[in-house]
């Protein structure tokens, strides 16, 4: 597990090089004109990004290329877990479209107020295990990659997803589509291999934690 880590750690590092390289190439996401372009998406996620709804994920300060990661996929058909959001992302004309909607988004704040409560006895179970992971069934901490209280690790690293203040319903949906393979979309199935270990009441801990956060 540490090899793919460190694998995916270098795959990561050389592709920003490359990224950075080639840059001047691509205009950078405008925040400014992605609030106009967001308008599209606010009935569902909501205005800022804080949906009130967990169907919906939250996607205030969620970074800004895995946004844009995310339309990709959902339009090519690679993320296939919802039907509803993948007609949403057939609307999104342009790369430069979701890169400015990504950019509005990753500039609003996330709510620090959960919309479902949080069992405190489930969320220190899955805080223990989103740190520690499982060793005895070989689970990496998810704090290796998803960063600090699921902050995410670093914006030049937002193949890891923020997911510290997301929507707990949403999570578990998100945990079980990993687990059945109905989402696969993640890179080296580094995720699926990670939620194919986890009982539902791993799950349901983990996503009781996170939402609080
Ligand atoms: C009619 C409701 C609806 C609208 C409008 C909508 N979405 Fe979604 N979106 C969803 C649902 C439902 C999901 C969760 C899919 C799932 O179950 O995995 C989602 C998921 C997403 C995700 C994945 C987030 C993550 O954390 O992985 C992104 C990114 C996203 N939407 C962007 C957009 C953008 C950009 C727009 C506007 C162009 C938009 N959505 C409009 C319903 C909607
Ligand atoms: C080896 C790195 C790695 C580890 C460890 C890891 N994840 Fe992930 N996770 C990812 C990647 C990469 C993605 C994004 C996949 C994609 O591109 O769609 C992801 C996505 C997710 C998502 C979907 C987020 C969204 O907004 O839709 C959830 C939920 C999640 N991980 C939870 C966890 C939990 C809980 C753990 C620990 C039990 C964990 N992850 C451990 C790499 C990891």
């Amino acid at each position: 597990m540490k090899n793919i880590i460190r694998t995916f750690a270098t795959v990561v590092a050389v592709m920003s090089l490359v990224f950075a390289f080639t840059a001047p190439a691509f205009a950078k996401g405008d925040a400014v004109a992605g609030k106009d372009k967001a308008a599209l998406c606010a009935g569902c996620h909501g205005d800022d990004g804080n949906s009130m709804s967990a169907e919906f994920p939250r996607l205030a300060g969620q970074y800004e290329a895995y946004i844009v990661k995310q339309i990709a996929d959902f339009q090519k058909g690679r993320r296939l877990n919802n039907e509803t959001m993948a007609g949403m992302a057939a609307m999104v004309a342009s790369v430069q479209d979701a890169k400015d909607i990504g950019a509005y988004y990753n500039a609003q704040k996330m709510s620090k107020k959960p919309i479902a409560p949080v069992d405190k006895k489930l969320a220190a179970q899955g805080k223990k295990l989103f740190n520690e992971g499982l060793p005895r069934k070989g689970v990496y901490g998810c704090v290796n990659c998803h960063g600090k209280n699921g902050k995410g690790k670093s914006k030049s690293i937002s193949a890891f997803p923020i997911i510290g203040g997301q929507h707990k319903d949403y999570l578990i949906k998100e945990l079980k589509d990993f687990r059945a393979g109905t989402r696969a979309n993640d890179p080296g199935g580094m995720m699926s291999d990670i939620a194919k270990k986890l009982g539902d009441k791993d799950i349901d801990a983990v996503a009781h934690y996170l939402s609080g956060l």
